[in-house]
């Protein structure tokens, strides 16, 4: 077997040519993508001027629509940000860290044995350069800043706010898949 080889994207711009490439087919190898995304390393100068923040909410900022087959967003997260519990709408979902530190936290999927309850499967630390991936097959996550958040979580643990594509069987035939470089507010 002959085995691939990881190329190493020596630029941003460099990285989007060959994410292009790979999409061009409709399926993915997710290993493989996985690799090259970790293989760039993040160099602010290439990527500062999508860098967005804001004070209330973390920012998704588009960089490159993928010809149709990907959205490639730089998200910044403010301290203490953090998303809702969000499915991935049948899309693959790559999470690469450009700059300092996020917690995503897994579930599972509420089903009639959880009744309704959010079940916890597992809580990572992504650090700079890793890239981590999920799709709807491995359940749902959540995704924060950690910085300066302890304490500051009141009682609202329970609230999930579900989003869905279809509802009653309408859905939007529209599969994405989804790039997210990330970028947490460093705290100093
Ligand atoms: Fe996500």
């Amino acid at each position: 077997m002959e085995q691939t080889d990881v190329m190493k994207p020596e630029t941003l711009d460099d990285l989007i040519h060959v994410l292009h490439k790979i999409f061009e087919s409709d399926n993915i190898n997710v290993e493989e993508v996985q690799a090259i995304m970790e293989a760039y390393e993040s160099n602010p100068q290439e990527w500062m001027r999508f860098a967005k923040f804001d004070q209330f909410r973390y920012t998704r900022n588009l960089v490159d629509e993928g010809n149709g087959k990907f959205n490639l967003i730089i998200l910044c997260w403010g301290e203490g940000h953090g998303s809702s519990i969000h499915d991935h709408t049948n899309s693959h979902c790559f999470m690469k860290m450009l700059q300092g530190k996020l917690k995503e936290t897994r579930f599972e999927w509420p089903n009639d044995k959880t009744r309704g309850d959010m079940v916890q499967t597992s809580e990572k630390i992504l650090e700079d350069n890793m890239c981590a991936y999920i799709n709807d097959s491995m359940g749902l996550h959540r995704v924060e800043n950690p910085s300066h958040t302890e304490g500051s979580r009141t009682g609202h643990k329970n609230t999930v706010k579900m989003t869905f594509w279809s509802k009653f069987g309408e859905r939007t035939p529209f599969v994405r898949n989804i790039i997210y470089l990330f970028i947490p507010k460093r705290v100093l």
